[in-house]
């Protein structure tokens, strides 16, 4: 049965399960504390970029299942279940900051206990948060709405930015985290469109171990990743191709193709802080997760290194150097640049002198909000080439696959490539008259 919802935040999590469950033809109330979000949205403008999103959104809202709002009171005023997905940023130390979710918990909690709601039964965590946070928050809206009868329930969000509408309407799982039969059976028929017994189950766990759950999926996706960077090292030094190398294993159905693509380092809003807030935890209970804190140190390493072999190709300085660079992103088919490795690598150039010219399909705006005048911004891949010394490559868009090579050169000062995506193949550039360095394979040079 259809069911009348709150998602509180609506960012690329919030926004996408919102939608998603209206989709399902649930009524969703979204509530965010971000006003111009709030009136993109009720205009059926998605505020983010992501593939399929804003159809489903205009049609929803058109049909009156999705309501938009900054004022909490009204949101979970008819809710029976109340999503929480709002940020969970790094603190200082690395450990996630659970404030936005203790802080909204407490408002909602005081007031159910002020307008005496009853209606409002499971109140459930999608942010990504350290093991115990449902407990905490169950024992704080214990306190402060003793009378009040809302249980707490972890349900964490495995979706990636790029796909999130096709992976929330079809996830490989979904996870609920609660011991509570009541919760358990409200949250199956809630999820029952996404998910169907064989391939795409719901799992019920404890609320500690779905949390954890969270951490290990995201843990294991960047230590795929770091291991593949850490081999491309490898293979440059005995000159092996790591592409190939990636192919003969990830065949084997035991290893699989995924998150083993070797690059400049993974990026984003939940990998890095996800990996630190782990091993944060990890600390506070006095182990150190080694595998995960390698990860972590390849990872910077990777991106480190990258710079070191432009830098070392420009003499050892990078002042007065023209660069540029294609993709901002984090990764393909999103705006979202929290944490890029293009914006990491950007200050790394800036901060030795180079002058960088810019161009991604979907995230200049989001670029322009961190890194202001410092770069310039082209008006497509093509003129961010213009009197540059060498294109670097940052981000893997389609759209960067099967470029017009004379217009590339007939823009570039010297016909040199960095692709730290490994887009192309070496002998194909080498025919093509690049000198072309890549990760993980043997760099080419024209004519050699
Ligand atoms: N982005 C992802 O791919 C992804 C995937 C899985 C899990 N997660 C986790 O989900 C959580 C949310 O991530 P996100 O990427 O959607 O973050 P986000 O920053 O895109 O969205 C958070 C939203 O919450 C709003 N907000 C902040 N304080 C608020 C308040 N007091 N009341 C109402 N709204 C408030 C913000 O304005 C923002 O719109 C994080 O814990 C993240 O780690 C993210």
């Amino acid at each position: 049965m259809a069911q009348t919802l709150a998602v509180i935040g609506t960012g690329y999590v919030g926004l996408v399960s919102g939608v998603c469950f209206a989709e399902h033809g649930n009524t969703v109330w979204c509530m965010d504390v971000d006003q111009d979000k709030i009136e993109r949205l009720r205009r059926g403008e998605s505020p983010i970029y992501e593939p399929g999103l804003e159809p489903l959104l205009q049609r929803n809202l058109h049909e009156g299942r999705l309501i938009f709002t900054e004022d909490l009171r009204q949101a979970i005023h008819h809710a029976t279940v109340v999503f929480l997905c709002l940020p969970t940023p790094p603190d200082q130390d690395g450990s996630a900051d659970i404030h936005y979710v203790l802080d909204t918990a407490r408002a909602i909690a005081e007031i159910v206990a002020h307008d005496g709601i009853d209606r409002l039964r499971i109140l459930v965590n999608r942010s990504t948060v350290p093991v115990g946070t449902t407990e905490q928050v169950q024992t704080l809206v214990r306190q402060v709405a003793p009378s009040a009868d809302i249980r707490v329930a972890s349900n964490p969000e495995f979706m990636s930015e790029g796909n999130a509408v096709q992976q929330t309407l079809n996830p490989d799982r979904v996870v609920v985290g609660s011991s509570d039969p009541d919760v358990i059976t409200v949250l199956r028929e809630l999820y029952q469109p996404f998910v169907d017994d064989y391939d795409r189950p719901l799992l019920v766990m404890d609320d500690k171990s779905a949390e954890v759950t969270k951490y290990a999926a995201n843990a294991f996706l960047a230590l795929r990743i770091s291991f593949m960077n850490e081999l491309s090292r490898y293979c440059e030094s005995v000159g092996a191709d790591i592409e190939l190398v990636r192919t003969g294993i990830s065949l084997d159905p035991r290893i699989g193709r995924t998150y083993l693509h070797p690059g400049i380092g993974f990026g984003g809003s939940c990998l890095p802080k996800d990996i630190r807030a782990l091993v944060r935890s990890a600390h506070q209970v006095g182990m150190s997760l080694q595998l995960v804190e390698a990860t972590a140190n390849i990872n910077a390493e990777q991106l480190h290194r990258f710079v070191e072999r432009i830098r070392h190709r420009f003499g050892g300085s990078l002042a007065r150097r023209r660069f540029a660079v294609w993709g901002l992103a984090f990764k393909p088919n999103t705006d979202d640049v929290r944490e890029s490795p293009a914006h990491k690598l950007i200050s790394a150039l800036l901060a030795d002198g180079a002058t960088i010219t810019a161009y991604d399909p979907e995230a200049m705006d989001t670029t322009r909000r961190v890194l202001g005048d410092r770069i310039e911004y082209a008006r497509d891949m093509y003129s961010a080439l213009d009197g540059a010394d060498a294109l670097i490559v940052a981000t893997e868009w389609a759209e960067f696959r099967m470029p017009d090579w004379d217009n590339i050169k007939s823009r570039l000062q010297e016909n040199v490539i960095f692709d730290g995506r490994n887009l192309w193949h070496p002998n194909m550039m080498q025919v093509l008259g690049f000198e072309y360095h890549s990760i993980g394979r043997r760099s080419v040079f024209p004519g050699v």
